[in-house]
């Protein structure tokens, strides 16, 4: 049957789903920064006259004096964010004042808190919103949250009276308004190192976005973030995770391991230095098993001995160490989506992202541990970027210009310092310059 002709009675298939909507897009040039445990990403872009982002310059350097995604080195921290920035800026031809940051310091994770609100049989108020959000924030502090900062608050829905499932209620009149509010919180004292980072770099965070949010803004089509999907961005030094419904965020969690150590349980079970152990994980590595592998033999330089002390391994010890290490990661993310009440109805889908997913066999392993349907993404494409950074560990930043292009934004923000760089952070900033001047 060509294109043209179609039988009598059939419905024309349904559209893709393209309903992608955005909230104060930027305007200009902006920067992002994904500072990782492996690597620091820097973009500047600008949004073309058709809505979509173009990349003009771009900067990638190994990481330094970052540890599961906290700062823990400023001077090695600031020379190694310096550099992945200047050559960015180089190649847009422009200085970045501040940048978009991804958040991935000091544990984050999200609560949900729920709310009403009395407004006494008149129309609900933006003020009335911003009240109800920055409650939610002051309970969440208030109930588990010592020492944590709220860095997002995504308003769920609102109930208006009895009814529910209400998007936004400004205008509506009712007796008391129903808030379902999922708070990302992050370590304090994190948030404070990582803005003196900045700092130190001349630079402001304008805005902090959870890196595994942005991971899913950038690799999820419309339908996965609407019917359920959990994204896990496995990166050199976290495991994180965020799960979408309904087009929203409605948890959000990380774990402090990731492809760094598998590397080093390698170096360590075959007395190799991490360089060599992290090329043997890259090249020879899986978590299955098979046949000939204890027929293939590997060379493994050893740590601290002479070149030409060369030891060989077969290649399934390789992959006998490697597999515990990602079946414990996917156990704790089965237990946190536990923990949470992510349930298999709430999404069977798993997307995986980051540097670490692309070791052999890893999409089938998690779809055993997770029982859940596993596909492995890149991010989407995005103009201006060069080829290097289209694999999935710069999914992270690529959802970065997506959030700067005003996607997954929530409806509204309860006032200054929300969902922008937190009080304190900023608080922090200005600290840290007034002892630098
Ligand atoms: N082909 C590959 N096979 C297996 N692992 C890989 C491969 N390529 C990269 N990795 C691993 O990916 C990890 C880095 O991933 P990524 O760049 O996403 O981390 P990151 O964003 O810097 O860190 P994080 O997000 O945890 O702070 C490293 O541990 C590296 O060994
Ligand atoms: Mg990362």
């Amino acid at each position: 049957m060509n294109q043209l002709t179609r039988l009598p009675g059939t419905l024309d298939p349904a559209p893709p789903a393209i309903h992608r909507r955005r909230r104060n897009p930027r305007s200009g040039s902006f920067g992002v920064l994904d500072i990782g445990s492996s690597k620091i990403v820097c973009m500047i872009a600008r949004i073309e006259g058709d809505g979509e982002p173009r990349v003009l310059g771009f900067g990638w350097q190994r990481s330094r004096g970052v540890k599961a995604g906290s700062i823990t080195d400023l001077e090695e921290a600031e020379r190694a964010i310096r550099a992945a920035v200047g050559q960015a800026e180089d190649m847009a031809d422009t200085q970045l004042a501040g940048a978009i940051v991804n958040l991935s310091c000091g544990q984050p994770e999200s609560r949900i808190q729920n709310l009403q609100w009395l407004i006494g049989g008149r129309a609900v108020t933006e003020a009335d919103l911003r009240a109800v959000l920055l409650e939610a924030r002051r309970r969440n502090i208030n109930a588990e949250a010592m020492e944590r900062e709220a860095v997002h608050t995504f308003p769920l829905g609102f109930s208006v009276d009895t009814t529910g499932g209400v998007e936004d209620p400004r205008g509506m009149i009712c007796e008391t308004i129903g808030a379902r509010v999922n708070i990302l919180d992050a370590g304090s004292a994190a948030l404070r190192n990582l803005a003196a980072g900045l700092a130190r770099c001349d630079m402001d965070v304008q805005e902090l976005v959870s890196a595994p949010y942005a991971a899913g803004l950038a690799t999820l089509v419309e339908d996965e973030k609407q019917l359920g999907c959990t994204v896990i961005d496995m990166g050199g030094g976290t495991t994180s995770l965020a799960v979408f419904q309904e087009g929203q965020l409605v948890h959000a969690a990380q774990i402090p391991i990731g492809g760094i150590r598998v590397t080093s349980d390698l170096a360590q079970c075959l007395s190799a230095p991490m360089a060599d152990a992290e090329h043997i994980k890259v090249k020879y590595g899986s978590v299955h098993e098979a046949p000939q592998d204890e027929k293939e033999w590997l060379h493994v330089p050893q740590m601290g001995e002479e070149a030409d002390q060369i030891a060989r391994v077969p290649r399934a010890m390789v992959v006998r160490i490697i597999r515990p290490r990602l079946e414990e990661t996917f156990e704790l993310v089965r237990a946190r989506l536990e923990a949470a009440g992510v349930t298999h109805e709430m999404g069977r889908r798993v997307v995986l992202c980051g540097g670490a997913s692309q070791l052999v066999g890893v999409r089938e392993l998690a779809a055993q541990v997770l029982d859940r349907q596993v596909r492995l993404a890149r991010p989407h494409q995005v103009r201006g970027l060069p080829e290097i950074a289209s694999g999935p560990a710069f999914a992270t930043a690529c959802g970065l210009l997506a959030w700067a292009n005003g996607e997954g934004k929530p409806l509204f923000d309860p006032g200054a310092g929300a969902d922008r760089a937190p009080g304190m952070l900023s608080r922090a900033v200005q600290w840290f310059r007034e002892r630098m001047a």
